[in-house]
């Protein structure tokens, strides 16, 4: 069933935490909410789990209503960041308190127990204490013990941000591949872009407690819409416009073409700035002429490995740097030197 929010409102005192927020969660999909702290991100998952009430707005599953369906009936398998398995019980026991809760029978909750250790790999810990397993082991019994009783969704707030790197990566993909296997519509909050661009299906970026854009990964690198989502989701150039350009876009003295995109995101009336991703910027040496070229200092390279970061100060506004990302095997400027700087046309892109 497919999860409809509508129009949601949530404040607290003068706060408003959730401003009018709509959004549509399609059945089986991963959907993550990510933004920057405060954003409202947990507090949308919490008005979803019924367990904040909301000022306004509906939240309707398939045909039912659910605000006035309170959390423990709304079947949705909850994990928070903090693990938060009961630390007297064994990974068994754990797992099995939703199904005690609901009164299964013993024969039938053992069997599940076994079925969701085994899911998350873990059914040689069966008898161990929460303070004896490692953190990842405790978030993949924390998702175990939520799956359980078969809710019809998993809400996760940022369920691998207490762990460190390498098991966060191994757990991305491991929970992704529960997902999948189980066809269980999800929503995980984070405020990590990497989490959100590897594991969504549809991300949700928020700010300030409003929706800025909905859409796949892909959608939201290649097209952001907004200066925020641009610089939020990977690294992007922001080139403020020249005033008094209206209907045309320049920057730094310079006419930019601008390809439009298929979705008719360009809109030369809105525009308060062009975006480009820093691998796109093209380095020449020689005189700054043709379409889309302008002359830039060298201001500072780093070498980072796999790429080399170049800053640049472009000549008739230095103090707008444009960064240009090089490949490993790209012919590296020295600082100091003036180049001609090429931003692709279909490469810019309009931020409002
Ligand atoms: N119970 C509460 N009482 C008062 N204010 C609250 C309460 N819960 C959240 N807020 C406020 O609502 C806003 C949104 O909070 P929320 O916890 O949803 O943010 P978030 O996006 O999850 O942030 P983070 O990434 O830091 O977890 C914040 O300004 C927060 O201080
Ligand atoms: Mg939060």
């Amino acid at each position: 069933m497919d999860l409809s929010i509508h129009d949601l409102v949530k404040r607290f005192g003068k706060l408003t935490a959730l401003d009018h927020v709509s959004l549509e969660v399609a059945q089986g999909s991963f959907v993550c909410f990510l933004g920057p702290s405060g954003c409202g991100k947990t507090t949308l998952l919490r008005v979803i789990a019924g367990l904040e009430e909301a000022d306004g707005g509906s939240i309707r599953l398939g045909e039912s209503d659910l605000s006035s369906i309170p959390a423990r009936n709304r079947n949705f398998g909850v994990v928070f960041q903090s693990y938060s398995l009961f630390p007297n019980m064994t990974a068994a026991r754990n797992v099995g308190y939703g199904l005690e809760c609901r009164r299964w029978d013993r024969p039938r909750m053992q069997n599940r127990i076994k079925e969701m250790l085994d899911l998350v790999h873990l059914a040689d810990q069966a008898e161990k204490l929460p303070s004896q397993m490692s953190g990842g082991q405790q978030q993949r019994i924390a998702l175990a013990r939520a799956l359980a009783p078969d809710p019809s969704a998993l809400l996760l707030d940022e369920p691998l941000s207490a762990l460190d790197a390498k098991v966060r990566e191994e757990l991305r993909i491991e929970i992704r591949a529960v997902q999948k296997r189980l066809g269980i519509t999800t929503i995980m909050v984070t405020h990590d872009q990497e989490e959100a661009l590897a594991m969504a299906d549809l991300i949700v970026v928020m700010s300030k407690g409003r929706i800025e854009q909905i859409g796949t990964p892909q959608q939201l690198y290649r097209e952001p819409a907004t200066a925020f989502v641009a610089d939020f989701i990977g690294r992007m150039n922001v080139l403020p416009l020249d005033p008094g350009a209206a209907g045309s876009y320049r920057f730094a003295g310079t006419p930019l073409a601008v390809a439009t995109l298929a979705n008719g995101t360009a809109n030369a009336a809105t525009a308060a700035a062009l975006g480009i991703r820093p691998e796109a910027v093209a380095l020449r040496e020689g005189g700054a002429s043709g379409e889309n070229i302008l002359a830039a200092d060298v201001r500072s390279v780093s070498f980072l490995g796999n790429i080399t970061r170049v800053e640049l100060a472009p000549e008739n506004r230095p103090e707008t740097a444009i960064v240009a990302e090089l490949h490993g095997t790209a012919t590296v400027p020295e600082t100091g030197t003036r180049l001609a700087v090429s931003l692709p046309a279909d490469a810019l892109r309009v931020l409002s």
